[in-house]
């Protein structure tokens, strides 16, 4: 993994204190799903994802299917029941189409299950051995926020395409790879007051540490707040901001998601790339629609926003501005996102597209520009 390392501070914290949850970096996420084939469909042709793996009635499971798609080191899976009595079933019943797993890359499974566990995670997997001609991997799993689970991965006795029990999934149908690079990071939305419980527990059971916070006092507008602590392990590589709703005159985004969700899960995933105009030019080719754009006065404040960091941006404000593309900067460089609208009926998971010129925040400068703007799609849905 090249993720840049955000919090090289934290380096020193780890070391002294002694790491003992040593990740490598985003495995997997894998979503549960109404209908998987027509899911990686979807994924294949708008994000412009390659066909990876597959498991199904062919290769002996009877009660599900999963379609693996991977762009550089993304690697989704999409998976749906077969059969009217599934939990995965059950799961899309109350959610919807959303994140059942973030798999996490270690070296060691079987300890990252006994380190966890014995702090206090709820088991959702105990470690099991799975193998095949091309070696074995060992998978075990704990519950986090929600139903959402976090998967232990270790593949270091493998060499096959994703996992045993999975085929190579061969297809003619090869739509072009858009730039999309590595998983920046994920967020979880929790409920009222919950925030602090999920900070702690990632504190105690995972021994991440909080880096960045961020009050209703700042993550505010005209209707509606938020609370948001992003949590990130020792070498930077996974970080997860943990959101509450805090109270304003309307209902907000977190609200919003959390009663169409009918609980805590992920809200979205941030996708790393180096191009971010050629990359959301591509997606808007393709029908992916973004958040409406924030009001001029917001492009005409970005040299200001900027500050020193202005001479180095390379991008043209007005393409940007013709892309919707958000830009923010903190100490270290500058940074470009957008937001896709949600990917799914309800109003819960969508995706962000970032691309970081130095700069190793999460773009707080455009919360409010950006929730203005969640908030009139929110009026268009009648739940604001
Ligand atoms: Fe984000």
């Amino acid at each position: 993994m090249d993720t840049k390392d955000i919090a090289p501070g934290l380096e020193k914290i780890f070391k002294d204190a002694g790491d003992f949850l040593p990740l490598n970096g985003t495995d997997y996420v894998e979503f549960y799903v109404g209908n998987a084939k027509q899911s990686a469909h979807f994924y294949k042709t708008a994000f412009g994802f390659q066909s990876l793996a597959y498991a199904g009635l062919e290769t002996g499971l009877k009660d599900r299917v999963s379609y693996v798609l991977q762009q550089d080191k993304i690697r989704l899976v999409l998976t749906t029941a077969l059969t009217s009595d599934s939990p995965i079933g059950e799961h899309v019943k109350k959610h919807g189409d959303g994140v059942k797993v973030i798999a996490l890359w270690v070296d060691d499974a079987t300890k990252s299950f006994e380190e966890t566990t014995s702090r206090g995670a709820k088991p959702f997997m105990e470690p099991i051995r799975e193998e095949d001609e091309n070696g074995y991997v060992i998978r075990s799993g704990i519950y986090t926020y929600g139903e959402t689970v976090h998967m232990f991965v270790e593949r270091k006795n493998y060499n096959g395409d994703f996992l045993p029990g999975f085929k190579k999934w061969e297809s003619d149908y090869k739509p072009t790879a858009i730039g999309l690079k590595f998983v920046d990071h994920m967020v979880g939305n929790v409920g009222w007051n919950q925030m602090n419980t999920w900070v702690k527990w990632y504190e105690d059971v995972m021994g991440f540490v909080n880096f960045l916070s961020f009050d209703d006092k700042q993550i505010h507008t005209e209707y509606s707040a938020l609370m948001s602590k992003v949590m990130s392990n020792g070498n930077g590589r996974i970080k997860f901001p943990i959101n509450e709703p805090a109270k304003g005159n309307k209902r907000s985004q977190i609200e919003e998601y959390i009663d169409f969700y009918e609980g805590s899960g992920v809200q979205h995933l941030a996708l790393a790339t180096d191009d971010i105009i050629k990359t959301v030019r591509e997606l808007r080719e393709r029908g992916i629609e973004f958040l409406p754009p924030p009001p001029q006065a917001y492009y005409d404040e970005i040299p200001a926003r900027l500050g020193t960091h202005r001479e180095a941006m390379k991008e043209d404000i007005q393409q940007l501005q013709k892309l919707s593309i958000l830009v923010d900067a903190d100490e270290d460089g500058y940074l470009l996102q957008i937001f896709t609208k949600p990917l799914e009926d309800r109003p819960t998971l969508f995706f962000e597209i970032i691309q970081r010129m130095g700069a190793k925040g999460f773009g707080a400068g455009n919360f409010k520009a950006l929730f203005e703007s969640i908030e009139r799609e929110q009026s268009l849905r009648g739940t604001l």
